[in-house]
């Protein structure tokens, strides 16, 4: 049983059965805010009528009469009656359930309204570093980010897309200083080579080597530390090196993208370079007003709530060199003040947690981060192997995305092609893609964000539980009982026919369908994607017992047909647009 919370971010635009029941019982009730649950045993269940009786003196179920008695007499309550100690159970008519289906359906947003008071939310998410592949540590910022920013966005809240891409440091100047020094120009230029090797392959590897150079050749280190003065001097033969490196790391991030089908675009990648010029004066403020102070050479912040024992907020190093906590404070500053953002969230790895905290402390008291502006850091749970530790490859290294988007279309493709054999090639990799995609981000986003989850492409691509593919599988269904019925798809949905009861499971589904506002509120509410997605799985299986218990094509009669259908289609619509929230296709056909 979950608690309906009221959507308090959106103003609905058909108004849900569970929030209409409340406004009536507030009324009945003086106004008495009742607590509305779903129930087994009715509709609904209020509590809040015990302490009501006990101030005025009646017993509970004198009480849930008188208020049963005052409620208007228009069909929403069919049946109001005390339960238990302080309960009231209620059941809503089957005419007023049947017309909020159809009301939902007459409306291209199914009934979910908007944001009452829009405002600008940066989202900062994926955020890998350039010259190095994309790895499986990558996916669960990105697909996570990348639903925060479609629902925000669909429920009219101002979105501002941020790829925080690392693109600044010393880590290019040893790339570059290697790179000048051995070309090797059979790799690492024009279009990927015959061997198939991409480009960001060979600076994934040519990185690793030059940080073992430095590691071990003192005088190597030496040049690649003048490197990185020569970048921040603006050299033109260093700049144009490290402008390819972005430039090949940029195709390899929005290939990756593309594939994964993120809203994530070129334009998206604000680098940590871009906040370059303003460092020297974030710092200097901060000094000025007395917030950071030399700290052996370097500058740094001590935040009042420091953990003990932790090392402070280095803004610039010793080297003169600005760190990671520059760079976030003038993304701040950029955010609040350039982009006029009301809210920040930061899809970041929870180890990051400290970083952060310290951050928005020092972005507060230095007045860039004003007490209206809301910043939090999204942390989530690690990816984990079926060992229960981090999942790596059998070699213990970092899984590359690439490769687990691979491994999980062709365990799909498995699936496609054996349920359709005739299937053309095109067809086939088209939908391949479709499942494997969408079963990878749903494994991910269906699990609580805070926790560890472990990967399991078995199960994630499994037609039976919870997962993408049997929620694409029920859509599909929905859809071919429509065409089957003969429906245009985009057509309007049948007209109900109002004065039949109801089947259980008819209503059972119809009161899930009833919940889809308040289940995309919660999301923007929590930043918690897997609230919709158990909303979907729920949806998808109270669809099941329906399709089970209620016939739609051989009903026999109209009027139960056309109810059913207009039943079916809602449903499909609300997976669908409920799937298309999460980034997951829901082709009309498995
Ligand atoms: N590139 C960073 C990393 O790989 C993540 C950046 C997250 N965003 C931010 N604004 N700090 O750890």
């Amino acid at each position: 049983m979950d608690i309906i919370a009221p959507a308090s971010v959106v103003a609905p635009s058909v108004e849900s059965l569970a929030a209409a029941v409340e406004r009536r019982l507030t009324a009945a009730m003086a106004g008495a805010a009742p607590q509305l649950r779903r129930s087994d045993r009715a509709d609904f269940q209020a509590n809040g009528v015990l302490a009501l009786a006990k101030g005025r003196g009646l017993n509970p179920a004198a009480l849930a009469s008188e208020i049963a008695a005052a409620l208007p007499a228009d069909g929403l309550v069919s049946d109001c009656r005390a339960s238990g100690p302080g309960f009231l159970n209620i059941t809503v008519g089957d005419r007023a359930v049947l017309a909020n289906v159809a009301a939902r359906a007459a409306d291209p947003r199914l009934g979910v309204g908007r944001v009452a008071a829009p405002g600008v939310t940066v989202v900062d998410y994926s955020s890998p570093n350039i010259a190095k592949e994309m790895h499986i540590g990558h996916l669960r910022s990105t697909a996570i980010g990348d639903a925060l920013v479609r629902v925000l966005a669909f429920l009219g809240e101002g979105v501002v897309r941020r790829n925080h891409v690392g693109d600044w440091g010393t880590g290019f100047g040893m790339l570059i200083q290697d790179l000048v020094e051995r070309p090797e120009p059979e790799h690492g230029q024009g279009e990927g080579g015959e061997d198939g090797i991409a480009e960001i392959a060979v600076l994934s590897d040519r990185y690793q080597r030059a940080r073992a150079r430095f590691d071990a050749d003192p005088a190597f280190a030496e040049r690649a530390r003048l490197r990185v003065v020569a970048l921040q001097a603006g050299d033109q033969e260093t700049v144009a090196a490290w402008q390819r490196l972005v430039a090949v790391s940029t195709e390899h991030f929005q290939q990756v993208y593309a594939e994964l089908g993120v809203l994530l675009e070129a334009a998206d990648a604000v680098g940590e370079s871009h906040y370059n010029p303003m460092l020297p004066r974030i710092c200097a403020e901060l000094e000025e007003s007395g917030l950071a102070e030399e700290s052996n050479g370097a500058l740094c912040v001590f935040p009042e709530d420091r953990p003990e024992g932790t090392a402070p907020l280095m803004v610039r190093k010793g080297d003169g060199g600005y760190g990671y906590a520059a760079t976030d404070l003038a993304a701040i500053r950029d955010r609040v003040g350039g982009l006029a953002a009301r809210r920040l969230l930061y899809l970041v790895d929870a180890r990051q947690g400290l970083h952060f905290r310290m951050v928005f402390d020092t972005a507060r008291r230095a007045g860039w981060l004003p007490d209206t502006v809301e910043a939090r850091h999204l942390p989530f749970g690690t990816i984990l192997g079926a060992d229960g530790r981090p999942f790596r490859t059998r070699a213990g290294d970092t899984v590359r995305l690439q490769d687990v988007m691979d491994e999980a279309t062709a365990r799909a493709r498995e699936i496609v092609a054996s349920k359709n054999p005739d299937l053309p090639e095109q067809e086939l990799a088209r939908r391949a893609r479709q499942v494997g995609i969408g079963a990878l981000k749903y494994a991910d986003l269906s699990n609580n964000r805070v926790k560890d989850y472990v990967f399991d492409l078995d199960r994630m691509v499994s037609l039976n539980g919870d997962t993408a593919t049997y929620l694409q599988y029920a859509h599909a269904r929905m859809r071919s009982v429509l065409r089957k019925a003969g429906a245009e798809p985009g057509a309007a949905a049948p007209a109900p026919a109002l004065d039949l009861p109801l089947a259980p499971a008819e209503r059972t589904l119809a009161l899930l369908l009833d919940e889809f506002g308040a289940a995309v509120a919660a999301v923007a509410d929590t930043c918690e994607p897997h609230r919709l997605c158990a909303y979907l799985y729920a949806l998808a299986s109270a669809f099941a017992t329906f399709w089970e218990e209620c016939p739609v094509l051989k009903a026999e009669d109209a009027g139960v047909r056309a109810n059913r259908l207009l039943l079916c289609s809602l449903s499909a619509r609300t997976l669908e647009l409920g799937m298309g929230l999460l980034g997951i296709e829901a082709p009309d056909q498995l």
